[in-house]
């Protein structure tokens, strides 16, 4: 049974008291709490094993490696992998960044398009940006509606040239041709929650763009609700292990066997060769070709017990335990909405969107409403959200932003408005 209070039990840092209240964490969207359980599992390491890995024939580099490649059968098992198709990376970013360098440079050229939608976090945005800049391809966006729900179908088609890049913004179908090399798409809003039909949106496009292939930025997927990515469709799957419970230096990049063993090496050295001569080397197999150098090994071991801790949660009670608080917020901050007090983003059927709630408090910057809510132990976050055209097209410089995850309750949210109450009393 999903018990919050025993949950909350798990996780040391809620003990915290932060300017003299208890912290109420409203910022797993950025970076997730850690449970007991993978902290020890680091300091265990450090303490008893500490070895690096695949080097050493002796009994602490033996366990090293085994448990690391522990965690990376606990990774695959997850989202439904084979092992040799998980990747360990530093962070999402990362894991975007490497299919950009290994697939996107042999892959994308001058008269060809690369599509992602409006949603994108930087991370998602970026590097295509800087891809498509440098090859001539043309960077599509889809646009998205008032609600922050992608625009399907029915848009005005708009474009811009800055710098040598192309943009077009328009609604999914009209963007769709056999020209899109690369569909690059957010799973869920790290800003609005959103959450798109990906599973649809793949299966329409790969009949339309037989050479698409399809990356998912998992990094508000993953740990939130059950992803499986035979079931998904995607070709490319990112997503950080520190949101979902495991160290911060964790992220992981799943990608079919048959594109990865045809990929380049995105960075070269120590792990990732096969045989080195002075005229020239060749790579390891997957996954190491593309893990060179000492990876993060006690993160690692506790991304693998993150996983334990979700597995042992059951994905289905996540997703249902968000659900409800997004629904309860979501009719908390209607009332607070119909005084005039704050202005809400992002779609308001609870189906539709994941656990992250943006809003404004009329009259009052962001940063300022964050700094007050921080002064009754509520850490929420402010600005873009590393997503500054999304946010800005809504007409704002910058929005609040709760997201919640297991560990919170509907009682701190019930502080959340009432303390939201208090911000503009500040300014009176
Ligand atoms: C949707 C999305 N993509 C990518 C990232 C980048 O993740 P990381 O910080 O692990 O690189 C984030 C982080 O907030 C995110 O929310």
């Amino acid at each position: 049974m999903f018990d919050v209070e025993e949950i909350r039990k798990d996780f040391p840092i809620l003990k915290r008291k932060i300017h003299g209240h208890d912290l109420v964490f409203l910022d797993s969207g950025a970076t997730s709490q850690k449970p007991e359980s993978v902290i020890k599992a680091m300091d265990d390491f450090y303490r008893n094993t500490n070895a690096n890995i695949h080097r050493g024939v002796y009994e602490l580099s033996v366990e090293s490696t085994r448990l690391v490649d522990e965690a990376r059968g606990k990774v695959a098992e997850f989202i439904g992998a084979r092992n040799e198709e998980i990747i360990f990376t530093r962070n999402a970013s990362e894991s975007l960044n490497l299919v950009m360098y290994s697939w996107g440079k042999d892959n994308v050229k001058v008269g060809d398009a690369v599509l992602v939608s409006k949603l994108e976090h930087h991370s998602n945005l970026v590097p295509w940006q800087e891809l498509c800049r440098e090859t001539g391809a043309e960077l599509r966006i889809i646009d998205v509606d008032a609600e922050g729900k992608l625009k399907i179908s029915g848009a005005e088609e708009q474009s811009f040239e800055e710098s040598g890049l192309n943009v077009k913004l328009g609604s999914f179908d009209k963007l769709v041709d056999e020209k899109v090399k690369l569909f690059a798409v957010t799973g869920a809003s790290n800003v609005l929650g959103t959450l798109p039909d990906v599973t649809g949106m793949i299966k329409t496009i790969k009949s339309k763009s037989p050479e698409v292939t399809v990356l998912v930025d998992a990094s508000q997927m993953v740990p939130h609700m059950k992803v499986d990515v035979k079931t998904l469709g995607a070709d490319f799957v990112a997503f950080s292990g520190h949101k979902m419970m495991g160290p911060t230096g964790t992220g992981v990049l799943w990608g079919k066997k048959e594109i990865l063993s045809k990929m380049r090496p995105f960075l070269f050295g120590g792990d990732m060769i096969g045989e080195v001569k002075i005229t020239g080397s060749t790579w390891a197999d997957l996954p190491s070709r593309f893990e060179a150098g000492t990876p993060d090994i006690a993160g690692i071991i506790g991304l693998g017990e993150a996983v334990d801790y979700l597995e042992k949660l059951g994905m289905d009670d996540v997703r249902q335990h968000e659900k409800e608080l997004i629904k309860y917020a979501l009719e908390k901050m209607s009332v607070l909405e119909k005084e005039g007090l704050v202005v809400i983003y992002g779609p308001r059927d609870v189906e539709d969107r994941g656990g992250a709630l943006a809003f404004n408090v009329v009259g009052v910057h962001p940063h300022d409403a964050a700094q007050i809510l921080d002064n009754f132990g509520i850490a929420v976050r402010s600005g873009q959200h590393c997503a500054a055209p999304l946010v800005t097209g809504f007409g704002v410089p910058a929005m609040v932003r709760a997201t919640f995850y297991v560990y919170n309750t509907k009682a701190e949210i019930d502080y959340l408005i009432e303390k939201i109450r208090e911000v503009p009393k500040v300014f009176a």
